[in-house]
């Protein structure tokens, strides 16, 4: 069911939205958790279809959205790239304008970027980005509604992000940049951001309150910082490189001892899957500062506000 006579939105970085969208969104996601919570069947997406294409691993993305639309009175289809046609090289437009006909909305997990853009560009319904080489849009908006759950606005705090200029890096990058807050990411030499993620929002933070510094010493990241968070030193599609990873990330570790440098309220966060013993102590994610089942279990929650708001528009009402 295509809206009629409506320009379709896809969410494929957090830059596809305005900062109000994303408060709304937010807003959203804090009703969907509640309807949850108090067992209220609310299934405004009855009838409504998901395609998901997953070219990589997934456990949460893949299970929160499947359960996220059926929740929602929808239907998920778990698309893996090894069993669709696109695997034996079925163009990518091809296959986005075959899927739009039967499906309302698609994801997508895959390697480069650009072929997200390009699922979106021949799609005609909305596309989410369900992580890319370069960026993870569902899981930082799902991180901040954790932080905002737990201890209230995320502007004007430090958030010190440990270890790789990964797709999550790249992804609170642009979270800083919208929602004011103070990035400081420290990350081994060679493994900084990509310089595109920090030239997308350039302008955004010459006007706006946010600010994104890169550091070497996680040490000085983590000092009076809000929240501390990493993620696993070798990314989907990067094993070749696990051993000069290991190597290049020591130091780089979130342990008790970095962790008493930040706030004493702070909260730890990783997107998981969690690598206890490398980037992270077993200490630090099982201590009473770590959301991180909060943040997989959020993912379903923010997911479902954002399926509603791609297919329905804002849902203040429903
Ligand atoms: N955090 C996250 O996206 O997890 P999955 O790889 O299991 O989907
Ligand atoms: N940076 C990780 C995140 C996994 C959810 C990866 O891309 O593999």
């Amino acid at each position: 069911m295509p809206q009629q006579g409506k320009k379709k939105r896809d969410f494929l970085t957090l830059l596809d939205l305005s900062k109000e969208e994303i408060h709304t969104l937010l807003e959203q996601t804090g009703f969907q958790k509640e309807m949850r919570r108090r067992g209220v069947l609310h299934q405004p997406l009855q009838g409504r279809t998901l395609g998901m294409i997953f070219e990589k691993a997934s456990t949460r993305t893949r299970v929160s959205f499947e359960a996220g639309m059926y929740q929602l009175g929808g239907q998920a289809f778990f698309l893996s790239a090894r069993d669709i046609q696109l695997g034996r090289g079925e163009p990518l437009s091809d296959s986005a304008i075959v899927l739009s006909r039967y499906l309302d909305i698609l994801l997508v997990r895959t390697y480069g970027h650009d072929k997200v853009e390009e699922l979106a560009k021949h799609s005609t319904v909305p596309v989410i980005n369900g992580l890319s080489d370069s960026f993870h849009p569902c899981q930082i908006l799902t991180d901040i509604f954790t932080y905002e759950e737990n201890r209230g606005s995320i502007a004007g705090k430090r958030v010190a992000w440990i270890g790789d200029g990964n797709n999550m890096a790249n992804t609170w990058i642009e979270a800083a940049a919208l929602l004011d807050f103070n990035l400081v990411l420290a990350c081994p030499e060679g493994y900084e951001p990509e310089a595109m993620a920090l030239l997308r929002v350039g302008r955004l933070l010459e006007t706006g309150k946010g600010k994104v510094e890169v550091v070497r010493d996680p040490r000085v990241a983590a000092a009076g910082a809000d929240l501390v968070t990493t993620d696993v030193w070798t990314s989907m599609g990067q094993e070749a490189e696990q051993q000069a990873r290991i190597k290049a990330f020591s130091g780089y570790m979130v342990d008790e001892a970095l962790m008493a440098l930040a706030n004493p309220q702070a909260l730890f966060m990783h997107c998981l899957p969690a690598h206890r013993g490398e980037e992270v102590t077993a200490g630090v994610m099982d201590s009473p500062q770590s959301v991180v089942w909060d943040e997989a279990e959020n993912r379903m929650h923010f997911q479902k506000a954002l399926l509603v708001w791609l297919l329905l528009g804002n849902q203040n009402d429903v």
